[in-house]
């Protein structure tokens, strides 16, 4: 019989002795993929767990053995018996393991897959989930649904995987400000995000046109404050449809959504933009504003754009406001990162307050280096707020305008008008994440041919049809967040982030449509080494594997270009 079939391997093209396997398609792309021949069955394989793993570890695998079983119409039982390291690295292998081995980086994995057994390594949560992210895209779409699916192939191609994240900050920021999305919707978000590795939602929670997040020692931000009486139409300036808008996320809901997006890998990172952004919250509370503002009374903004109306930071009552919210959004959300906001903040209110500007000649503030003496005052409130999150344990993120001035030490900067802000910022040592409006604006259109798309704000700004700037696939994809940052600083650079306003975006299907597949594009410039990106080759997946699986999972996107 072996001569038999030693015969056979001799004169057999190779293709008839073994069907040539196919890379599986992946995105983001894993560091490095070694592809071997054959494959492993796992429709009704056993899985034994490390018992060191943790026990969120464990659940994230029983979750996915539960949907194999389901979709493959064959049990997938999990196991955690003693000394299976042992066994890993002595015994006869036949299954699915899963190891928790102090060696891998974080959030990173290996996998290795042969035809009787395959095992995965992993030193922390978020590396056993991606390990399962990329088992799942290396079977078929029916893996990601709940009907089974009983003639599909549940086998993997035998291959070595070793991966793990270029960055560790991974976000995507949503504005649920402009307009509100529910729960669910925010929770749909929340799934693709994991599926691509994303490991941050930064959450724009107050703004001049609402305030979202319910906070008891202020309870007219969300009575007031999260209602508008009207919006704008269009890009028309001087238009207002009339209908009262608005809504907010009640600390219960809060609760919930955190926990949806830890068992997902991923952190919350809440914004509460200070100190300008804050017309709704002045139209809950108006005696927080600066003297003779106008108009009067306040009211939560019903157009776009920057309003002039800010906080009047003179006022210690304003202050204490402002700390007192934060230490309830501080209470309520994990990350060691709250976002202070800190974009845009007009200083015409600031020169002729009096209290504002007592505060300047008390701190002492003068005009240098280009920023004025009343401008200074912003970097009194940054400095405040971050002292004040510090003694809750929490660092400070804030808009790269947090860097006029002076700028208290372990800031972290999102730089976002251009590429400039973070450059500076991490040669000056602070932490920086990159989000330029010139590769990481997803509220920008995504063709330059304006006519076939929806109206966006590169529409508002646009004399004509052909948009320039506009923030296609391929643009997101070419972005090498390091590119323009001086070696030594490059350690600073957190990650990446691309931003979606929703200035112009009121349904989901639009803010789908807006997020996907771009966000797949930035996952890749998030994760995967650039010597392992490839546009074609990522083209070819998307249209052949991620595509057909956003369909599977019902959530709309642009797409691609013939
Ligand atoms: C911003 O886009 N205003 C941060």
């Amino acid at each position: 019989m072996k001569r038999l079939l030693l015969f056979l391997a001799l004169v057999l093209p190779v293709s008839m002795q073994a069907a040539k396997v196919a890379e599986p398609q992946i995105v983001p792309a894993p560091q490095k993929l070694e592809m071997s021949k054959g494959t492993l069955k796992l429709k009704g394989i056993n899985i034994n767990c490390d018992p060191a793993m943790d026990a969120q570890s464990l659940k994230a695998v029983r979750i996915f053995a539960d949907r194999l079983t389901l979709v493959s119409g064959k049990t997938s039982s999990v196991a955690a018996p003693v000394g299976l390291e042992r066994t890993v690295s002595t015994g006869k292998l036949k299954g699915l393991y899963f190891i928790k081995d102090a060696s891998i980086a974080p959030e990173g994995y290996n996998i290795s897959i042969g035809k009787r057994a395959g095992v995965v390594r992993a030193s922390d949560f978020n590396g056993f989930l991606y390990a399962l992210q990329t088992i799942r895209q290396m079977l078929p779409l029916s893996i990601y649904g709940d009907t089974p699916d009983l003639k599909a192939c549940w086998k993997v191609p035998c291959c070595q995987i070793a991966d793990a994240p270029r960055f560790g900050y991974r976000g995507v920021m949503l504005d649920c400000c402009r307009h509100f999305f529910s729960l669910d919707e925010v929770k749909k978000v929340l799934d693709v995000m994991a599926i691509f590795k994303l490991n941050r939602l930064h959450w724009h929670l107050s703004d001049d046109q609402g305030w979202r997040i319910e906070i008891d020692k202020y309870p007219r931000l969300t009575e007031v404050g999260a209602f508008r009486n009207g919006t704008m139409v269009g890009g028309d300036w001087n238009s207002n449809d009339g209908i009262r808008y608005g809504g907010y996320y009640t600390k219960d809901q809060i609760r919930d959504i955190v926990a949806y997006a830890a068992a997902r890998g991923i952190t919350i990172v809440p914004e509460i933009d200070l100190p300008g952004h804050m017309q709704a919250a002045l139209a809950a509370y108006p005696e927080l504003g600066c003297k003779d503002s106008k108009p009067q009374p306040y009211e939560v903004w019903m157009r776009w754009g920057i309003s002039k109306q800010v906080l009047n930071v003179g006022n210690e009552k304003t202050m204490q406001f402002l700390e007192d919210v934060l230490s309830e959004v501080a209470d309520l959300f994990p990350s060691e990162y709250i976002h202070i906001g800190g974009d845009e903040c007009p200083r015409d209110e600031w020169e002729k307050d009096p209290d504002c500007q007592a505060k300047v000649k008390e701190l002492g503030l003068v005009d240098k280096d280009g920023v004025s003496a009343t401008a200074r005052l912003q970097n009194y409130v940054t400095s405040r707020m971050q002292k004040h999150l510090e003694s809750k344990g929490k660092k400070i993120i804030g808009w790269d305008e947090i860097l006029e001035g002076d700028l208290g030490k372990g800031a972290t900067v999102m730089s976002w008008r251009g590429t400039s802000g973070g450059i500076k910022a991490s040669s000056m040592g602070y932490d920086v994440i990159m989000s330029p409006t010139t590769y990481c604006y997803i509220d920008y259109v995504q063709s330059p041919d304006l006519r076939k798309e929806p109206f966006s704000i590169t529409h508002q700004w646009t004399k004509g049809d052909v948009a320039e700037g506009a923030i296609t696939l391929e643009r997101i994809y070419g972005y090498d967040p390091l590119a323009e940052i001086p070696a030594e600083a490059r350690k600073h650079i957190l990650g990446v982030q691309c931003n979606l306003w929703t200035e112009y975006i009121a349904t989901t299907e639009h803010l789908e449509y807006m997020l996907f597949p771009r966000v797949l594009a930035l996952s890749e410039i998030q994760w995967s080494d650039p010597s392992v990106k490839d546009l074609d080759r990522f083209k070819k997946t998307l249209a052949e594997h991620e595509l057909p699986l956003l369909d599977k999972l019902g959530v709309n996107y642009r797409k691609l270009d013939k």
